[in-house]
């Protein structure tokens, strides 16, 4: 299989451990809001799909809610099991959302950046049977953004003299008019989700974090990113050269400002 013949929702794994050293985690409000809505921690059963390697799952691990962590590509799962080892209440199985059959039906699903992958003709009728009823479906995405504006319109520039034009960089240029504020209601998820019309009590949350990133990290960061695996190798080793330089130049570091953008719904 070439290299832009791979799936793209099955990229990760190539560099799992990299992916859990360079990604930036979630927002530290995001279990706690979660919870507040699906209810306590302790005695809540959840469903985790493409649990990747954990990124989000400590955080509910840690405040007692029994998980089950479903993720098709085993290399994910190797490091979702070495990170979650000390967490008896969590079960760690290889299959994908779509293969998967329910055990039982669960007072909370939860999927971190990765809704977007699963078939979109079948996701709401299978997170409809994974849950109990007045259960919660909570789904979260990090929106990242180079603080400072010029920088980033160079690196989205950078990637644009790369033939990128569609690029991560040029895509959150454009949603950076977007900030700050909470998402516009009616947007997707939420437009489908209404449509669906099985769930109900719909919320759309932006939590906020600030971070920085030195030029080393943001690289392995945007090598994490599906957009950038997808590249044909030799061109994404000298578009990585050039905005490392854009870095560079830049001091060596950046502060990213990351906003988990969550969902949440409740099955009627
Ligand atoms: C961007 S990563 C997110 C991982 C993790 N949830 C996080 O927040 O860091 C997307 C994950 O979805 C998984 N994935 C892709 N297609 C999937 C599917 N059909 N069913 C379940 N997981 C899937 C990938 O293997 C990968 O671990």
């Amino acid at each position: 299989m070439g290299v832009s013949e791979r799936p793209r929702a099955l990229v990760f794994g190539e560099v799992a451990e990299m992916y859990e050293a360079a990604r930036p985690g979630y927002a530290p409000q995001l279990a706690p809001v979660v919870l507040e809505y699906a209810g306590p921690g302790g005695g809540l059963d959840a469903v985790e799909f493409g649990a990747g390697t954990g990124k989000a799952t400590l955080a509910f691990a840690e405040r007692g809610v029994s998980l089950s962590c479903v993720e098709p590509d085993p290399r994910m799962a190797a490091v979702l099991r070495r990170r979650t080892a000390g967490h008896p209440s969590v079960r760690v199985e290889v299959e994908s959302f779509e293969r998967w059959r329910p055990a039982g039906h669960y007072g909370l699903l939860l999927a971190a950046t990765c809704w977007h992958w699963f078939d979109p003709a079948r996701r709401w009728d299978l997170a409809h049977a994974a849950l109990a009823p007045g259960g919660a479906l909570a789904l979260c995405w990090n929106v990242l953004r180079v603080r400072d504006e010029g920088l980033h319109a160079r690196l989205a520039e950078i990637d644009r003299r790369f033939g990128s034009v569609a690029s991560p960089h040029a895509q959150l240029v454009r949603a950076d008019r977007e900030l700050p504020g909470s998402w516009d209601s009616g947007e997707w998820p939420a437009a489908e989700c209404r449509a669906d019309g099985r769930f109900g009590d719909l919320r759309e949350i932006r939590l906020r974090e600030e971070t920085r990133y030195d030029t080393r990290t943001y690289l392995n960061y945007l090598s994490t990113v599906s957009y950038y695996r997808l590249l044909p190798e030799r061109r994404r080793v000298r578009l990585f050269e050039a905005l490392a330089d854009a870095v560079d130049g830049h001091g060596g570091s950046l502060a990213f400002e990351l906003a988990t953008d969550l969902f949440l719904a409740r099955r009627r």
